[in-house]
């Protein structure tokens, strides 16, 4: 007995095979283009998810040892809050608007300031962003009608690719969580939001559970992958909520940590809550329960950043050389870069300021500086902006025993040990790193019955391998970095946004 993991990502899908013991078998990656048609936009094309994940599936099973009958069902990860549009045959009637996508800011307006933010976190658990899936539904309304009118069925990247492989419209809790639509409490449709958004609710799929089974694969898909007709398909989940089932965050008192391109601060939670300004993500778990999460938008993102636009001239042996060397100075250098601080908004800021004017920043550069300091104090400004979100957490009184760390960020040594010592908690790393994947392939195993629940799976399957303590020396001294770092936002705000005024 075999399970498919997808994770249909941003740049590309990558597929796992899992067996029955939660080894990873095989897996394939297929990488797809994201269109830029202005400057803040960002869109994909459905059918290029498609064909990636189809073939994808169809080479993997060729290429490894299993038997394609032998894989009992798929589950998914998917990015987060896109918009897809389908006609009434099914085919899609225009590229999808995706995560990152920034042109909706007058929409969140309409939703946060005349309709009213309280009231849409009454019916959603959350305010409006311009990431979020309902502003985008708006935006179409107002600029491209006559496809608005067209549209029989609004979906999310990863329920596009269900609907492919089984002819269904079917989507999950927690991925619909994220689209504005939905009432997080009550794990339904939003008939306030269908509402505000004059939209018909057959245009949005049915609800399921992320184990829950949605539907069988067609003959079609199956005689052409090599899988077979009975294997199943279950709802999956949003990347983050699948990323959390990957890690064993499923419970409370573990906090999960993903140090991607962008970051994220993901709390399970057994029961809804909400705080009152929204600050974090209010969303529903792949595992019946609940979570909160707050999400930066340049983790890794900004030490690429420095690694590829500022240091790319520097003398090296290749890019990985490069790196090694750049985190060996930061290694070398003083806590708190000798009196540097990094404000790591490169690309604006989600949590906790939802600003996306914000902009990244060094504070208190002197004539000892080096660069080891600077890239030192991009490592901790990361772990800074992250700790906004977990004393938001800690804010709401939430339990916060262990950190779970994963993301490309998770392979450096050193800047788990920062994160350990600027949270003041302790870091650890699991046995698994396929991360959303091998969610995705975990609410697979659940849905056939493998497993009671996602949380009895994650028990079975997810082991701590490594632990970084910290070290309270260095977190007195953090203590006293975040300190400044967390008044400098509110001071830089204005300028930031007469910055950016310049520069349109
Ligand atoms: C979550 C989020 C990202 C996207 C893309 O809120 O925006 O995780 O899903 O990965």
């Amino acid at each position: 007995m075999n399970f498919l993991g997808v994770d249909l990502g941003t740049s590309s899908v990558k597929i796992v095979i899992m067996d029955k013991q939660g080894n990873i078998v095989d897996s394939i990656s297929k990488e797809y283009p994201v269109y830029f048609p202005k400057n803040g936009w960002a869109e994909q094309e459905p059918t290029d998810w498609w064909n990636a994940t189809l073939n994808g599936i169809k080479e993997l099973v060729a290429k490894s040892e299993v038997d394609g009958e032998s894989i009992k069902g798929i589950g998914f990860s998917g990015q987060m809050h896109g918009l897809v549009m389908l006609d009434e045959e099914g085919n899609s009637l225009r590229p999808a608007l995706l995560w990152c996508d920034q042109r909706t800011q007058e929409e969140c307006d309409y939703l946060n300031n005349e309709i009213g933010r309280e009231k849409i976190s009454k019916y959603t658990g959350n305010m409006a962003l311009t990431g979020f899936t309902a502003p985008k539904v708006l935006w179409v309304k107002k600029h491209e009608r006559e496809l608005f009118d067209k549209a029989a069925h609004m979906l999310l990247p990863k329920d596009y690719i269900s609907y492919k492989l089984t002819g269904e419209f079917a989507t999950d809790v927690s991925d619909a969580s994220g689209t504005l639509m939905f009432d997080v409490e009550n794990r339904t449709w939003s008939k306030e939001m269908i509402e505000i958004l004059g939209i018909d609710e057959k245009v949005l799929p049915k609800i399921y559970e992320s184990w829950e089974v949605t539907g069988k694969l067609t003959k079609e898909v199956a005689d052409y992958t090599g899988l077979s007709v009975d294997t199943v398909v279950v709802g999956g989940a949003g990347d983050q909520a699948a990323g959390a089932v990957g890690t064993g965050t499923v419970d409370t008192g573990i906090v999960s940590v993903a140090l991607g391109t962008s970051g994220v601060v993901f709390a399970s939670s057994d029961n809804y809550s909400v705080d009152d300004n929204n600050r974090l993500h209010s969303f529903c778990h792949a595992n019946g329960k609940f979570h909160q999460m707050g999400v930066m938008l340049s983790a890794a993102a900004s030490l690429k950043w420095w690694v590829d636009n500022v240091n790319k001239d520097v003398d090296f042996e290749g890019y990985d050389d490069l790196f090694l060397k750049l985190i060996d100075e930061a290694d070398k250098a003083e806590i708190g870069g000798k009196g540097l601080l990094f404000l790591p908004y490169l690309m604006g800021e989600r949590t906790p300021h939802s600003d996306p004017d914000a902009r990244g920043t060094f504070i208190g550069m002197g004539m000892t500086h080096e660069r080891g300091h600077m890239t030192r104090a991009i490592l901790e400004g990361v772990c800074y902006g992250l700790r906004d979100s977990l004393e938001i957490l800690r804010d709401l009184n939430v339990p916060i025993e262990a950190v779970r760390v994963s993301g490309g960020g998770a392979k450096s040594k050193l800047w788990k040990q920062i994160l350990a010592d600027v949270f003041n908690v302790k870091v650890q790393t699991i046995n698994s790193k396929e991360g959303p994947a091998y969610g995705g392939a975990i609410l697979a195993a659940v849905g056939c019955g493998l497993y009671n629940s996602v949380d009895e799976a994650c028990e079975a399957l997810i082991k701590v391998t490594e632990t970084v303590e910290p070290i309270q020396e260095n977190v007195e001294k953090y203590n006293e970095y975040y300190n400044v770092y967390k008044d400098m936002y509110g001071i830089l705000k204005d300028s930031f946004k007469k910055i950016s005024m310049l520069d349109k």
